[in-house]
């Protein structure tokens, strides 16, 4: 049996609403379970073009990037990386960035310098992607192989 349809996602509108902030709140409620393997990658459509600007990523933590289901994190000033913010446990939305990166769905945590699961359900690591900063703009590059 298939993990992707039953995410059991309890998550209120309020908590995605401030984890992903108002702009992408709709889209974020709509989707936030999913099955990872359902067509291409949304990360796809986003590919070359600026995803966020440095100013929204804390040093130490991150920000969920809607757009692309993306997480951008910061762990040492300056250094910027970007994951999936599919969960590789069932297919959820990560929602939640602080000093880990959080699936609120059955409360899997990755590092945020690594995307490796430190905690949870999942087993396997976000996918990880590259991104060149150019001023405030940080863009997505490419997907990074294991
Ligand atoms: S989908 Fe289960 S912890 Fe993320």
């Amino acid at each position: 049996m298939g993990a992707g349809g039953a995410c059991g996602c309890g998550i209120s509108r309020r908590r995605m609403i401030g984890a992903a902030g108002a702009a992408g709140a709709a889209a974020v409620g709509l989707s936030a379970c999913g099955n990872a393997e359902d067509g291409p990658a949304p990360q796809d459509a986003v590919m070359g073009t600026v995803i966020a600007r440095t100013e929204d990523v804390p040093v130490g933590g991150g920000t969920v990037v809607i757009k692309g289901k993306l997480v951008v994190t910061q762990p040492e000033k300056g250094d910027y990386r970007a994951y999936s913010a599919v969960c590789p446990h069932a297919g959820c939305t990560i929602q939640e960035v602080e000093e880990n990166i959080h699936c609120l769905c059955h409360g899997s945590e990755f590092d945020i310098a690594t995307g490796e699961p430190l905690a949870g359900p999942a087993t396997e690591p976000l996918d990880r992607f590259e991104v060149s900063v150019q001023g405030t703009d940080i863009t997505l590059e490419r997907a990074l192989e294991d």
